[in-house]
């Protein structure tokens, strides 16, 4: 992968270090032109057109789809992540009695919509945590004749450990749960394959590893659940063909049958200037390739986890291979401190849990690691 050309693509890494991807990405350049082009046009509605409001979402739906391996089909777009899990648990039928498994280190994201349904009786029942990390054994336990769901993020937001998706799709089938993921700190830097590995449902915002404007979002549903369930929310643009010439001479003909593909589960006029940045920086990511992108990031990470070992740093993220991702937090005396001197030196990361995170991505180098080396010995 040629990182110093992709580099180009984030002008403001010329004067710090940015290692907080799990926080939020870079717009690339590319998709800034297109924000630009596309404010343009807000500017002056008759730039406007029918390529904006129904091609635009079909090809990011498209886009989408090929990152994860899933049909156009099985994606809705969303606004964020919690936008996704808020329709899955809206959606689902679950009933009085019934139980939702999370983990007890969940991003918030993915436990308040969740905790919603304890109104209507479901229960929500926190599986604890193995030193941090996901304990499948603890989630067999729990798991009895109420149980409905597993909610799980592929990748842990504050140690970044990589849930084995595998493992607990295979459990959630043989138990006849449904299986929903937050992909939001994974989907982009790690390959991910919901045909290889079958899940209900996943929810991903497109801010962070997508490198897209905060306000964009997905939705994954797939087509054996897709029949079975309907929006608790609809508008009117789910219910115009997809054929439609945008002219809209008949719209008082209501004719409520929804459409059968995800799209039933967006809400009126997608927000077309942020998909023009969606759209660009998904095929940025699709240009380079996850595999690439995961290999680059791992191989930043074996760098800097080098010099923490060496340095005797207390890494708190997992080191075991199927369960390592892009990010990596440590930990050390006075870590606050350290934090903000690092910021001090422009280099920038993020404190989670006890931790410091650093989550590089496609366009950081080497050299973006020796910095933080030097400052942190520097600092110490
Ligand atoms: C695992 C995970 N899910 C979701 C989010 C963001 O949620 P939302 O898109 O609802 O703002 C984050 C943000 O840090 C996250 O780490």
């Amino acid at each position: 992968m040629d990182v110093i050309s992709y580099k180009k693509e984030f002008p403001f890494t010329d004067t710090c270090i940015y290692l907080d991807n799990a926080s939020n990405g870079p717009l690339p350049e590319r998709s800034v032109e297109a924000l630009h082009r596309a404010v343009q046009k807000g500017e002056n509605p008759t730039l406007f057109g029918h390529e904006d409001v129904f091609d635009l979402p079909k090809s990011v739906r498209q886009l989408l789809s090929q990152l994860i391996g899933a049909k156009p089909e099985e994606i809705a777009l969303t606004q964020s992540t919690g936008h996704g899990i808020n329709i899955a648990a809206n959606c689902l039928d679950l009933h009085k009695g019934e139980k939702v498994l999370l983990s007890e280190k969940e991003f918030p994201s993915n436990v308040y919509p969740w905790l919603n349904l304890r109104r209507k009786g479901i229960e929500v029942q926190f599986i604890p945590s193995k030193n941090g990390c996901f304990d499948i054994e603890a989630f067999r336990r729990a798991i009895d004749r109420r149980t409905k769901v597993l909610a799980i993020s592929f990748v842990q937001f504050y140690n970044g450990f990589r849930n084995d998706l595998e493992i607990l799709s295979e459990m959630c089938r043989e138990n006849g749960i449904y299986f929903f993921v937050d992909g939001s700190q994974g989907v982009g830097a790690i390959e991910i394959n919901v045909l290889k590995t079958p899940i209900d449902m996943l929810a991903c915002c497109g801010s962070k590893w997508l490198l897209s404007p905060i306000g964009t979002g997905f939705m994954y549903i797939s087509e054996r659940l897709l029949p079975r369930i309907d929006p608790a929310n609809v508008g009117w643009m789910s219910f115009l063909k997809e054929e439609t010439t945008g002219i809209f001479e008949h719209l008082t003909d209501y004719d409520f049958h929804l459409p059968i593909d995800a799209r039933k589960f967006e809400v009126g006029s997608p927000p077309c200037i942020h998909l023009s940045a969606f759209q660009k920086s998904l095929e940025l990511i699709l240009e380079i390739g996850v595999k690439s992108i995961q290999t680059h990031i791992t191989g930043l990470l074996d760098y800097l986890i080098d010099f923490l070992h060496s340095r005797g740093y207390d890494i708190l993220s997992s080191l075991e291979p199927q369960h390592r991702s892009t990010i990596l937090s440590f930990t050390t005396q006075n870590m606050l401190s350290v934090h903000r001197k690092l910021r001090e030196h422009k280099i920038f990361t993020s404190v989670r849990e006890g931790g410091i995170r650093i989550s590089p991505h496609f366009y950081n180098t080497s050299q973006d690691i020796d910095r933080l080396i030097e400052a942190l010995q520097l600092i110490q």
